[in-house]
């Protein structure tokens, strides 16, 4: 499909990783970017910065009723399938986070398949892996949720769900779509709703209060960082593509402890406090052990994507951000 000339929707578009499509999107021509929200957790300052660009339209509107979306979705070629409620949220309201991530998503497809478009890319996560096994995880790797807290587990179900429907939908009724399983998103417009990238925030504030940046156990606890610029054109190659009814890793393969992330932000601060170790108990968790060696093979195979920004470079770029904001 033509990015260039397209119209096009994101549902979730005052999200951390709708607002980053939607530059990506007009940086790539679009002629029409609609952002619909109900701003159940995001807020339009997310797309403040896209104020004044008559190419972009922001709706207010909710995935959980159905009208909204025949509306936003007349005359579109894709939609990007982002709205969503994360392990946190989804675990603090529980009948809200798994309406929004199952209903609100059947009707997203539903309305697609109504309103003729041609695509959607949904927004899945690693967490559809559940605690992976060690070695290499590509995306044959069965679920294993048994160690998983309930609300991560739950979350974990919807993606699945989500997934299932994009290749039903591809199969049965001609939505193309493809699913896209994002690690630990980070960047700038960051917000406090990633169970592991609020890792990375919450260090930062308390570094520029003045306060030792904490570490959880020993600190060696790993994850896979990727920069929400790579996500988000991982997105619209996906939209570009050809490739439908898959399941893809953006992810970077590489494997950053918390102890190195707390050396970056006190490198980049220029700050000389020492980290404490803290217990971490009772925090709502997701993929948390020693070892996450994802592949990224198949999305290079199929859309050429590889991630461009590496985690120091991001860190830089998250915190510029968060330093010009207000507090
Ligand atoms: N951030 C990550 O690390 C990460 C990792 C893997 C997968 N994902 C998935 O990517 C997607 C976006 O993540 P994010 O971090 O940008 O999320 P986010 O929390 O910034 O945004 C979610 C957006 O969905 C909106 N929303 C919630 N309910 C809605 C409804 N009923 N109708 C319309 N909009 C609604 C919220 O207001 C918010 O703007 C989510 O589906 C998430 O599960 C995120």
């Amino acid at each position: 499909m033509q990015i260039s000339g397209g119209r096009f929707v994101v549902t979730g578009g005052a999200s951390l990783i709708g607002s980053h499509v939607a530059d990506r999107l007009l940086a790539e021509g679009a002629r029409e970017v609609i952002l619909l929200d109900n701003f159940a957790l995001g807020t339009p300052e997310t797309v403040a910065h896209l104020n004044g660009d008559d190419r972009v339209k922001l709706v207010r509107g909710d995935i959980l009723r159905i009208n909204d979306l025949y509306d936003a979705f007349k005359g579109a070629d894709g939609v990007f399938a982002i709205a969503g409620f994360l392990t946190l949220p989804l675990t603090q309201n529980p009948p809200l986070g798994l309406a929004v991530n199952v209903e609100g998503q059947v009707n997203v497809f539903e309305a697609c398949r109504y309103a003729g478009v041609k695509k959607v890319i949904f927004s899945s996560s690693i967490a559809a892996y559940g605690e992976p096994e060690a070695g290499l995880i590509d995306e044959s790797a069965p679920a294993n949720l048994a160690s998983f807290q309930p609300g991560a587990k739950l979350y974990s179900c919807t993606k699945l769900i989500g997934e299932a429907l994009c290749q039903l939908y591809s199969a049965r009724y001609g939505v193309d779509a493809v699913a896209l399983r994002y690690s630990t998103v980070y960047g700038e417009r960051q917000h406090y709703r990633g169970v592991n990238a609020l890792y990375i925030i919450q260090n930062y504030d308390r570094i520029m209060r003045g306060e030792r940046p904490q570490l959880t156990g020993d600190g060696s606890e790993v994850h896979d960082y990727v920069h929400v610029a790579d996500v988000a054109r991982a997105n619209v190659m996906a939209m570009a593509s050809e490739v439908t009814g898959e399941i893809l890793n953006v992810v970077t393969g590489d494997q950053t402890t918390i102890k190195r992330i707390v050396e970056i932000l006190l490198d980049i601060t220029g700050s000389s406090l020492e980290p404490e170790y803290a217990s971490g108990g009772g925090a709502v968790k997701s993929t948390s052990g020693t070892e996450l060696d994802l592949s990224r093979a198949k999305i290079k195979a199929m859309l050429g994507w590889e991630p461009e920004v590496g985690i120091e470079a991001g860190l830089r770029r998250l915190i510029d951000w968060r330093a010009a904001q207000p507090d």
